[in-house]
């Protein structure tokens, strides 16, 4: 099995869900609410560990009723939370409007994620005992710039989602082997609105770039290589939260047991395409038994 590390956040997710989402000074009246665990670093780990990976997760909760909803439901996926502290407050928030063709908008309010301000005792020997290190900007910067460095000086793979995205330090890109974006975040961390002319700006930053296209597939691109397109699977989306973070977890599985990058990212997309057809973030994940029968008979394609 491989080991997969993810240091990142976990997030409760306040999901209301509308036809149409309120422009700014507009209220409308939705039709469902929900409350459901989400979070970056945690979607990433629940979905790698359903994806197969023996998962272990570096982040906070607070001690609200909230963090302990969190914990059981990273417990309840087999993700291992003996590093996850819980910190004195509210646990992290997401505000959540979804529309009626599935997309979103999210307001997140890090909670006890803000208190995860360095490694602890322990974090780098978990990093050290991984195939690969899973990060994304919901804790603060310089802890996920510990995180790399760390995983760099153990010749741990790292994949960095650069979500919610930000001006990333030099530090980090230079201990960054895989950068996962979608386009917004490619465009917005290149000044390029091609997904293909900033995957190739974004290879002069990290060795290797993906960049996600929701429902178009994704582009892989590597220095010395034209970039590949990987096409998604058709399928309806009702609910797209979450879904990015599905594709990176079962990417690192993927990568991690082997596969080529075009084979391990059509595998993630097919992860990717289940979890959309579903409401929620960690909800709404596929477990290893369904991406491969939807891999193999092609019904999430
Ligand atoms: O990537 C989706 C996630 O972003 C949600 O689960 C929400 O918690 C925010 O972190």
């Amino acid at each position: 099995m491989t080991r997969i590390a993810v240091l990142g956040s976990t997030n409760m997710d306040l999901v209301a869900y509308v036809k149409t989402a309120p422009r700014r000074g507009e209220t409308v009246t939705g039709h469902d609410f929900r409350t459901i665990p989400g979070g970056k670093g945690a979607n990433q780990a629940v979905a790698a560990a359903r994806a197969g990976a023996d998962v272990a997760l570096i982040g906070a909760v607070g001690t609200d009723e909230f963090g302990v909803r969190l914990r059981a439901a990273l417990d309840g996926s087999g993700v291992d939370t003996d590093l996850v502290r819980t910190t004195e407050g509210p646990s992290g928030t997401a505000h959540i409007v979804v529309d009626a063709d599935g997309g979103n908008a999210i307001v997140v309010i890090p909670g006890a994620n803000a208190s995860v301000t360095h490694l602890g005792p322990g974090d780098e020997a978990l990093i050290a005992g991984a195939e690969s290190l899973l990060l994304q900007l919901e804790l603060p910067m310089d802890t996920v710039v510990e995180g790399a460095k760390a995983a760099r000086r153990h010749g741990v793979r790292t994949v960095l989602t650069p979500s919610p995205v930000q001006p990333l330090p030099p530090e980090l890109l230079a201990a960054t082997d895989l950068l996962v974006a979608n386009e917004h975040e490619a465009a917005a961390l290149t000044g390029i609105d091609d997904p293909k002319a900033a995957s190739r700006a974004l290879l002069e930053l990290v060795p290797e770039v993906v960049v996600t296209l929701g429902a178009r597939g994704s582009l892989y691109a590597a220095r010395g290589q034209d970039p590949v397109a990987v096409p998604a699977p058709e399928v309806t989306a009702v609910d797209t939260t979450g879904a990015g973070d599905t594709f990176v977890g079962a990417l690192a599985v993927a990568l991690g047991e082997g596969r080529a990058m075009p084979q391990a990212l059509a595998w993630a997309s097919d992860a990717a395409a289940l979890s959309v057809q579903r409401p929620g973030a960690v909800a709404a994940m596929p477990y290893r038994k369904e991406i491969d029968a939807a891999a193999a008979e092609g019904t999430a394609r």
